[in-house]
């Protein structure tokens, strides 16, 4: 008889299942069709759903319910950001009541590709932008950031956890750093809110982004806090949908499935949180048991609980994924494959470790449905992975050197 294979997701960074409380939610709001601006009773009932969702968001990250807007996603929320201090939005929205024309920003060497390629193009345009480097851990360098500012600075985007590694960043203290310099701060908190606490006020932050689908709600939707009073210029226009600030007919049953899979978070999070602590414990003391010339990466007590980024030597991270695939397990690597070239994490390579340890990285992430059973399943399939890919990689060097 024919074993069936075991399936393990182990990428619930990239995204994740959604909860069966946010279903059940979707479902029933599915009869809902009005549109949210309509007048009539189909309209007005669409806008109090997602008027009920926008204030269990608010609460959540303790800011007030005028200063979230829905989004299509966590990168349309950072692009929205970037893209504020670009010399054109400045001129459109007449911001330079600002007074000092403050049109430069600073983000870091980690961020997702979304800041990074926003922040690239604003750089196309003229605008000048410093990227913060980060020590061997991934927390960026203070003393960079302290020389990087300027009363020419408007804009500072620093990314809460990061995606690869799961550093955490000390946001508070960043925080205090860039309004003593007069600057406006933002932080990509699409890996972070749901799985640390997080308290707009108590963090001072003005702009902070996240996203649904990866805390087991929808995908296509995000949202953005803006706080009362700052500046604020829409990404996309064409419309009076969230106050003027993005236009498009509102996705309601995606802001319903958010607002969901926020409530659970509140209930499941911090047992959560304690459990994905033991499971990773248990991963890593496996891997570093079972498999010798390892290497993990990210910060060892500053992390999201669930992320784990390891190097294997000898061995490239792709093959190490496609032959986890095969045994059922899913996980992900930083490298991008970009026209026919492998480019390595540029989160690992600013970490300053080496191309080829970057090559061979990968990242674990559990979630909600992981369990012991699980971990002890991979540690088991990635010693053999391993062995074999190494193997491969050493007769491949050998054939290129011979
Ligand atoms: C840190 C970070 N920022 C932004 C994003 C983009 O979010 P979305 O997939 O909702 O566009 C991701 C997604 O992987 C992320 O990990």
């Amino acid at each position: 008889m024919s074993q069936q294979k075991r399936k393990v997701y182990l990428d619930y960074n990239a995204t994740t299942p959604l909860h069966p409380e946010v279903q059940k939610a979707m479902r029933a709001a599915m009869k809902y069709f009005g549109n949210p601006s309509s007048l009539h009773e189909p309209g007005r009932q669409a806008r109090k759903l997602i008027e009920d969702a926008r204030k269990t968001i608010a609460s959540f990250i303790n800011a007030a319910p005028e200063e979230i807007i829905f989004v299509g996603s966590g990168s349309e929320a950072n692009n929205t950001v970037i893209n504020l201090f670009s010399c054109a939005g400045l001129r459109t929205c007449e911001m330079l009541s600002l007074k000092t024309v403050r049109k430069e920003i600073i983000t870091t060497k980690i961020e997702h590709p979304c800041v990074l390629e926003s922040a690239a193009c604003m750089e196309e345009q003229g605008t000048k932008v410093s990227y913060i480097g980060v020590d061997k851990y991934g927390k960026i360098d203070m003393h960079q950031l302290k020389a990087a500012l300027s009363n020419a600075t408007a804009l500072v985007s620093v990314m809460m956890a990061n995606n690869e590694i799961g550093t955490i960043q000390d946001i508070k203290e960043i925080s205090r750093i860039v309004k003593k310099a007069g600057a406006f701060f933002h932080t990509d908190a699409v890996q972070a809110v749901g799985k640390i606490p997080i308290d707009v006020r108590e963090l001072e932050v003005d702009y902070l982004s996240f996203s649904a689908h990866k805390i087991y709600g929808p995908k296509g939707i995000g949202a953005l806090y803006v706080r009362k009073g700052v500046v604020f210029c829409p990404f996309i226009r064409g419309g009076h949908q969230e106050k003027g600030r993005r236009a498009g007919t509102e996705n309601t049953l995606g802001i319903i499935g958010l607002a969901k899979a926020i409530e659970m978070r509140k209930i499941e999070a911090s047992e959560e949180f304690k459990r994905l602590v033991r499971l990773k414990k248990r991963l890593k003391d496996g891997i570093e048991k079972n498999i010798p010339d390892t290497k993990f990466n990210g910060h060892p007590t500053d992390c999201l609980p669930g992320t784990l980024n390891v190097s294997f030597s000898g061995a490239e991270g792709e093959a190490i994924l496609l032959y986890l695939d095969m045994e059922g397990i899913a996980v992900s690597t930083g490298s991008a494959c970009a026209s026919g070239s492998l480019d390595p994490s540029h989160v690992l390579i600013a970490t300053g470790i080496p191309q080829e340890q970057a090559h061979g990285s990968i990242r674990m992430s559990l979630g909600r449905d992981t369990t012991v059973e699980d971990i002890d399943y991979v540690i088991e399939k990635l010693r053999r992975v391993i062995k074999r890919v190494r193997q491969i990689s050493s007769v491949s060097t050998k054939a290129k050197d011979g």
